[in-house]
């Protein structure tokens, strides 16, 4: 998977599975999201293999790319899901996914998205503060039922991750203070419609070792043992997503070895175990596929400028994140260093800076790794209308998201009268 098979050159040339990407960009245009079945299969059964026979859930994290196709694929693979909000909740139904295999994660959960949720029966809500529970407990109340119910603890774990994606410290907006969290269980009774069914935490993500997991699970595993001493019945511990994959030159942990840890650590324990990846199931499942229009050379640098943008992938404009760059066609033109750039009025419109190129004008690039939220945050800013999205499955091509059309970004706006 990290290397991703699923996308190779056969005589110089880039394919996905048995497609090459030259027939994509003719058909479909650039840029475009290019996905492979394979790879995603792959990754999820690798994840559910590893399990063996450990009572387990696979609840994929729906923002890493949310795509109803996605979705359904996994569903039939027998996925669960792990929601942030009322709109994911309602791509896992449209997607044919099961809300009683869907958690509800997320510090801010509005009531109409807890009474919808509450209506399909999801399986649990990954609560994040006091004032979440008791609004929970208010509006199941009123609809009559009872509430399951996860808190999602902070359990001050550095993750080594980037900033802005590490989640599990005590200075980040997530989760309950671990210290806290036993008070909370122990007061339910200040609560009659809601349920703790689980224990939970998810301390960041493109986590690449398993210490920082093995950290956390290690301190929900002793609040467990306090809580089920007090005679709470807890089902489930979920210990949330955060694995990392290899954009360049990362190694993060095997899928199966990840899991092997998850279950050693956690095996002397009878609740069922939930993960919620996002990342490692479609990060390396998916490219972005774009051309160049220009390439221009100034005393200073060589730009590439793409036709694909920040708004079509924000990672390395957000974060400064590597994707790897490769060009669809191997040429043994004059190799150069380039700065990959898109058309957005930014200087921090980049895909990649200093890349090494033989390339000239009209040149399709693939921008690696792109599959996990890559689509999912894309936006329509310079009024850029969003990319197009195919799935390849073998030699078949499914377009799974037809390109935005310019009408269609401001459908939704009017004009004053006068
Ligand atoms: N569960 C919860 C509660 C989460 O907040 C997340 C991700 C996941 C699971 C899935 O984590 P994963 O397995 O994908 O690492 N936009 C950033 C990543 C933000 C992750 C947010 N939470 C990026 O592009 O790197």
């Amino acid at each position: 998977m990290s290397d991703c098979p699923t996308f190779s050159y056969h005589d110089n040339e880039l394919f996905a599975e048995s497609v090459p990407l030259k027939q994509l960009a003719d058909k479909f245009g650039t840029p475009c999201y290019v996905y492979s079945r394979a790879a995603l299969t792959y990754a999820y059964q690798e994840f559910d293999r590893a399990f063996a026979n450990r009572d387990h859930l696979i609840c994929y994290a729906v923002k890493a790319n949310s795509n109803i196709a996605i979705l359904n694929l996994l569903a039939r693979l027998g996925s669960g899901f792990d929601i942030v909000s009322g709109g994911e909740l309602q791509r896992v139904i449209k997607a044919g996914g099961d809300p009683k295999k869907t958690v509800f994660s997320g510090v801010g959960k509005t009531i109409n998205e807890m009474r919808r949720a509450l209506e399909v029966d999801i399986l649990c809500f990954n609560v994040e503060s006091e004032a979440e529970l008791i609004a929970l407990n208010q509006i199941a109340q009123i609809m009559g039922k009872s509430a399951p119910v996860s808190l999602r603890v902070n359990p001050d774990v550095d993750a080594k991750t980037h900033p802005y994606i590490s989640t599990g410290l005590k200075e980040n907006k997530f989760g309950i203070p671990i210290t806290e969290a036993e008070k909370i269980y122990q007061s339910a009774h200040l609560y009659p419609h809601i349920r703790f069914t689980g224990l939970d935490c998810h301390i960041g993500s493109q986590l690449t070792t398993l210490d920082p997991f093995l950290q956390a699970s290690d301190k929900l595993l002793n609040l467990l043992e306090k809580l089920e001493s007090q005679g709470l019945a807890i089902e489930h511990l979920d210990l949330g997503g955060g694995l990392g994959i290899r954009y360049v030159d990362e190694s993060p942990p095997e899928i199966k070895d990840y899991v092997s840890a998850l279950c050693d650590s956690t095996r002397h324990i009878k609740q069922s175990i939930l993960i919620e990846p996002g990342r490692s199931l479609i990060g390396n499942a998916g490219l972005l596929l774009t051309r160049i229009e220009y390439l221009k050379n100034t005393p200073a640098r060589n730009f590439a400028i793409v036709d694909a943008a920040m708004n079509d992938l924000m990672r390395p404009a957000l974060y400064d994140a590597y994707h790897d760059i490769l060009p669809v066609f191997k040429t043994a033109g004059q190799i150069k260093t380039y700065q990959v750039v898109g058309p957005v009025c930014e200087t921090g419109d980049f895909l990649g800076h200093d890349r090494k190129l033989g390339v000239t004008q009209g040149d399709l690039l693939a921008v690696m790794s792109a599959g996990a939220y890559g689509m999912s945050m894309g936006s329509n800013y310079n009024t850029r209308p969003r990319a197009a999205e195919v799935m390849v499955d073998r030699d078949t091509v499914h377009v799974i998201r037809y390109r935005e059309t310019i009408d269609e970004l401001f459908a939704t706006e009017r004009i004053l009268p006068q």
